[in-house]
C-alpha cells in the first residue's frame, strides 16, 4: 500500500474528501501526512473535531521559502513509493521535494488546464463566456499548474451561472476526479515514471477525460 502526504492551504475540502474515502477504505492508502502551511485555515478545526490529526507549518512564520521547504522536507520525509498530494496547496514546491518522490506528486487545479493556470479561473470562464468549464489532474512540475496532465472532469457552463455557482458545481467534480486518478493509481493502472505517465502500462498521449 502506498503512502501519502496531503498538504492544503485553505478549506481543505479536496482534502478532507481524499482522507474520508481513506477512511471509509474505498481508497487503500496510508495516510502518513496531513501539513496545512496556514494556522487559519477553518479545516484545521474540523478535522480535529474527526480526530484526524493535521501538522501546521505556518509558512507565514518562516523568513524564506527555503527555510520553510527544509522544514517541510523534513516532515514530508518521503521514501519509495510515496505519493505527496497537493489539494489546495497555494505553494510552489520546489524540485528537490519533487524529486525526492521520484516525481509522484500530484495537483489539483479548477480549469481545464493548460486554459488558466494560476488564480481565478471561475471568473475568467464567466467573464470570457466559455461554454465549458473543468478541473485537471497533473502531475506537478517545478512550473506551477504545467506538469503532464492526468485526467479532466469537463462540465457545461450553464446560462445563469455566475462565478460562484460554477465554482460551487465544479468542486463535487474536483473531489470525483481525485478520487478517480487515486483509485487508477491504487489499481496500478496509472504510473508516473521518468517524467512520462503510463495507463495500463502504454504511455497515456492525452488526458483522461469524464464528463458530467
Ligand atoms: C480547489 O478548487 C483547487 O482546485 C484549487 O484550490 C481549491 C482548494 O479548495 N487549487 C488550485 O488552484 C491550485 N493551483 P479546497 O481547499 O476546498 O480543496
Amino acid at each position: 500500500m502506498n503512502s501519502i502526504s496531503i498538504l492544503f492551504s485553505g478549506r481543505g475540502s479536496n482534502a478532507h474528501n481524499i482522507i474520508d474515502n481513506i477512511i471509509q477504505k474505498k481508497l487503500k492508502f496510508n495516510i502518513k501526512n496531513i501539513i496545512c502551511n496556514n494556522k487559519n485555515s477553518p479545516a484545521i478545526e474540523t478535522f480535529s473535531k474527526k480526530n484526524i490529526f493535521v501538522d501546521v507549518l505556518n509558512s507565514n512564520d518562516y523568513r524564506n521559502n527555503e527555510n520553510f521547504n527544509n522544514d517541510l522536507l523534513k516532515k514530508l520525509d518521503p521514501q519509495n513509493g510515496d505519493l505527496l498530494l497537493l489539494c489546495g496547496f497555494m505553494k510552489k514546491i520546489p524540485a528537490n521535494i519533487i524529486k525526492s518522490y521520484n516525481g509522484n506528486v500530484i495537483n489539483i487545479h479548477p480549469s481545464i488546464l493548460p486554459k488558466y493556470k494560476g488564480l481565478d479561473t471561475h471568473s475568467k470562464v464567466i467573464k470570457n463566456g466559455d461554454s465549458f468549464h473543468g478541473c485537471t489532474t497533473h502531475f506537478v512540475t517545478e512550473d506551477i499548474d504545467c506538469g503532464p496532465i492526468i485526467a479532466q472532469y469537463i462540465i457545461k457552463v450553464n446560462s445563469d451561472d455566475n462565478e460562484k455557482s460554477i465554482a460551487d458545481r465544479l468542486l463535487i467534480f474536483e473531489h470525483k476526479l481525485y478520487y478517480n486518478t487515486l483509485e487508477l493509481i491504487q489499481c496500478n493502472i496509472l504510473k508516473y515514471q521518468d517524467k512520462k505517465i503510463y495507463y495500463n502500462d502504454k504511455i497515456l498521449v492525452k488526458p483522461i477525460i469524464y464528463n458530467d
